[in-house]
């Protein structure tokens, strides 16, 4: 694949192009829209990662016929890595939804799992108002260091144990608008190191 933009430099190699991406979203459209025919659907996105696979996945279930008899989506911001390539461990809810979820059939869309620690602390706090239910799906799972239990209904891809930015993932707030996930080359992470 051709990489034309001015990102070009500060990416290693392509781990999902833009079709796979894709036929993932699609995939994982399938199986929700089975699962929850003919029923109403709360998404609820985690910003900023999810920015970009919510909004596709929300358009690929309103493609399926005989998918949920209705989709919302809503959107919640946690804190992000910060300036490290690890999570800290210390998840903080930046911007909480005001979409009521209690009675609702919730499904919480994440961009990707590492550690879990941010999706059992987001599962922690939409349980706590009494949704009907609550699954959730995410694009990437990176299972290499997960110490948090947490459930993955949906998942859209298994990742290398690599650093991804793209599609939404950042470093340092920059490369979500890549329509790839990439590694980014080394000298990237050096070169903004203190
Ligand atoms: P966890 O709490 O370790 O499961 O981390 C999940 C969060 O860390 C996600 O919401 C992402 O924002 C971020 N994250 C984890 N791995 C990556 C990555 O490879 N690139 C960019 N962000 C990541
Ligand atoms: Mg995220």
């Amino acid at each position: 694949m051709t990489l034309e933009h001015s990102y070009t430099e500060a990416v290693e190699s392509v781990i999902f192009d833009a079709d796979q991406i894709a036929e993932a979203v699609e995939r994982l459209a399938e199986r929700i829209a089975a699962d929850y025919r003919g029923q109403p659907l709360l998404l609820v996105a985690v910003l900023k990662g999810a920015l970009y696979f919510a909004a596709d996945l929300s358009r690929a279930l309103a493609r399926r016929v005989d998918g949920p008899s209705e989709v919302i989506v809503a959107y919640l911001t946690v804190s992000s890595y910060g300036n490290a390539h690890r999570s800290s461990g210390e998840v903080r809810l930046l911007k909480d939804t005001s979409t009521a979820v209690t009675g609702r059939q919730v499904l919480l869309v994440e961009d990707v799992v590492d550690n879990g620690l941010t999706l059992q602390y987001l599962r922690g706090r939409l349980l706590d108002r009494g949704p009907a239910s609550l699954r959730t799906c995410v694009l990437l799972d990176k299972p290499y260091r997960r110490f948090a239990d947490v459930p993955l209904e949906y998942v859209g891809m298994v990742a290398p144990d690599d650093f991804i930015v793209g599609y939404g993932l950042d470093y340092q707030e920059r490369f979500r608008n890549l329509p790839y996930l990439a590694r980014l080359c080394p000298g990237v992470f050096l070169e903004r190191k203190g």
